[in-house]
């Protein structure tokens, strides 16, 4: 029987150590999902040197058929409130805690599972890496599962909500948006949508922090 080398495990890969986020990519592209199922790895993107980057959960559907993040719903109404807040998506990073679509079939539809803290775990030191790549002056998490990949720890976003400090950078924890499209009626929608822009517009005014000193103003919370 001729024997078949054995993958390389993730973190084997991992430790010959990306030079660059294309390498990443690449290291995260030939690993492959750890949850059989995804379509292709979804990556991060925007700019290096990016003023904020948003860690959202991980790919939906559409995001796992077209290959980039945030272009389904949540995503869009995502991509609307960065444009009524007045952050400039072509200075945001956008990317993901976990890098594969997982989901179970209901009829014809793939329906979004949430990923367990295992899985974010196999994914962290990649988002790491990532992160010390793109060098953004400001981490955003969206959603829990963002901040158990950028701290390690289960926190209620509830009482994270606000400035804190994220994979060692200057951070910012809010809601994800899928959060606001599964709010019950049109007055917590509306209400649940204000507050998140409110969210956009205290980071929108942290990433206009001091240039020379990098001090960031006390703001609102
Ligand atoms: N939700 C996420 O967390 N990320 C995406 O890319 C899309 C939806």
């Amino acid at each position: 029987m001729p024997s078949k080398t054995p993958p390389a495990s993730t973190m084997d890969m991992f430790d010959q150590g990306p030079k660059s986020l294309e390498e990443l990519n690449a290291l995260i592209e030939r690993a492959g999902p750890l949850v059989p199922g995804a379509t292709q790895a979804v990556f991060g993107e925007g700019p290096v040197g990016a003023d904020v980057a948003f860690v959202g959960e991980q790919p939906g559907d559409q995001e796992d058929r077209q290959g980039r993040p945030f272009v389904g719903p949540a995503g869009q109404l995502f991509r609307r409130a960065l444009a009524e807040a007045g952050i400039d998506q072509d200075h945001a990073y956008l990317t993901n805690a976990v890098k594969h679509f997982k989901f179970e079939m209901r009829g014809k539809r793939r329906i979004h599972v949430k990923p367990t803290a295992g899985e974010v775990k196999h994914y962290r030191p990649w988002l790491m890496k990532e992160l010390e790549f793109v060098r953004p002056r400001l981490v955003t998490a969206l959603g829990a599962t963002a901040v158990l990949a950028l701290t390690g720890k289960q926190t209620s976003v509830i009482r994270a909500r606000g400035r804190a400090v994220l994979a060692g950078f200057p951070g910012y924890v809010t809601v994800h948006p899928s959060y606001l499209l599964r709010l019950p009626d049109e007055e917590s929608k509306r209400a649940g949508y204000e507050a998140f822009l409110q969210d956009l517009r205290n980071i929108a005014h942290l990433v206009n922090a001091d240039p020379e000193t990098g001090e960031l103003p006390q703001a609102a919370q």
